[in-house]
């Protein structure tokens, strides 16, 4: 099992974003930065209530976004302090690479964070050019240099395949330079057209099945080479560096989300708080919960979800979970060993369409 038992996750949302890239639908904004310090003050009271409340020990801290870099770090670390943690807490903070200064690695590092997480995306320049993003290469490579020069071992780069005008070598390119910086994790993520957003307007500029296929096995093969072991669908990671993080997620873990548009899990039920920053700060403020909805979950659903999630994971699932008519249609889709069924590469491109069958 992936399941960490006893680990709780905290995660802690920074909605604040320079510039809007064309593909995301996360709950971020380029207009109301002015509202960054009273947000950072909503965020501790937010914090403070839940600590008071008997929120756990959190044994992994994971600030996201949004760009956690678009705000003064001293600033975001103070609003964090009061997070009760353990000793061996993974503190992940997302960086976008050309926010990175040496000052700012300094102030994340004395505040405990021990990990990074860089959203590199391509290491080419007309790939990052075709996806919007303000960072060049050589920006990584400095971001790279200055988190280690600070003391930070623990790096996951964020990369995509399937964007506009890349070629299979502009991909292999992008999965080895990012192999030459040396992470210890790597998540790549096919580009997803997402409703609402300008690309998903754009017919012309959505990725092709096919190639994303492709890239995903080049990506898969020259990963394994570097001894980076795939452990769920989208992220590989060297020995001992799986991110304990998501593993809360993937296990159906309980973890508490700070912030607006936050999501929280505990005891079955799920809840998230507010998407716009004005309407968090509004609620926290007035003592007020930020909560916007939640939802419950019956037995059946939580055990169909939590076999979804760890079918996507090296855990796989019992083989009990598939009709053995299933079993035997997913042939090559699936692999069985010792009562579990796991996903085969072919099977991890086809994760969505496999955890149909699960019963
Ligand atoms: C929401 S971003 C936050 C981090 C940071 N702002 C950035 O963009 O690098 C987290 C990651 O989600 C991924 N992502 C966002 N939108 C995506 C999309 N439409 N398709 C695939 N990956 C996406 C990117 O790899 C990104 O690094
Ligand atoms: S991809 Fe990252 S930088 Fe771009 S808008 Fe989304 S959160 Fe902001």
């Amino acid at each position: 099992m992936i399941r960490d038992s006893g680990d709780f996750g905290v995660y802690v949302h920074i909605p604040f974003c320079r510039h809007r890239c064309d593909y995301c639908a996360f709950a971020t904004f380029t207009d109301r930065d002015v509202v960054i310090p009273t947000y950072l003050d909503a965020v501790a009271t937010e914090i403070a209530r839940a600590v008071g409340a008997g929120m756990p020990m959190a044994t992994s801290i994971f600030v996201g976004g949004g760009t956690p870099t678009r705000v003064p770090a001293e600033g975001l670390m103070r609003s964090l302090a009061d997070v009760p943690r353990t000793d061996d807490c993974e503190f992940t903070v997302e960086c976008n690479p050309d926010d990175v200064t040496p000052e700012m690695m300094r102030v994340f590092v004395e505040n405990g964070v021990n990990r990074l997480s860089f959203g590199v995306q391509s290491m080419q320049d007309h790939v990052l050019k075709a996806l919007g993003r303000t960072h060049d290469p050589a920006n990584v490579v400095r971001a790279m240099t200055l988190a280690r020069d600070a003391g930070v071992n623990d790096i996951n780069l964020d990369i995509i395949y399937g964007v506009h005008g890349e070629s299979i070598d502009d991909w292999r390119r992008t999965v080895t330079a990012s192999l030459d910086l040396r992470p210890t994790h790597v998540s790549a993520y096919g580009l997803t057209v997402e409703s609402g957003t300008p690309l998903a307007d754009d017919p012309a500029r959505h990725p092709d099945d096919d190639v994303q296929a492709e890239m995903y096995e080049l990506a898969d093969d020259l990963l394994t080479e570097a001894g980076m072991a795939n452990y769920e669908v989208s992220n590989w990671a060297a020995p001992g560096h799986e991110c304990r993080h998501n593993r809360v997620y993937w296990s159906q873990g309980d973890y508490r989300g700070f912030g607006s548009a936050a999501h929280s899990h505990g005891a079955g039920r799920r809840w998230w708080n507010v998407r716009t920053p004005e309407r968090y700060i509004e609620a926290i403020d007035a003592d007020r919960s930020a909560e916007s909805a939640g939802e419950t979950l019956d037995t059946d659903a939580r055990r169909i979800e939590a076999l979804q999630l760890s079918l996507r994971t090296t855990a796989g699932v019992p083989i009990e979970a598939f009709d053995v008519t299933d079993l035997e249609m997913l042939d090559g889709l699936l692999s069985v060993k010792d009562g579990r069924a796991r996903l085969t590469r072919a099977g991890r491109l086809l994760a969505n369409e496999v955890a149909l069958r699960l019963k």
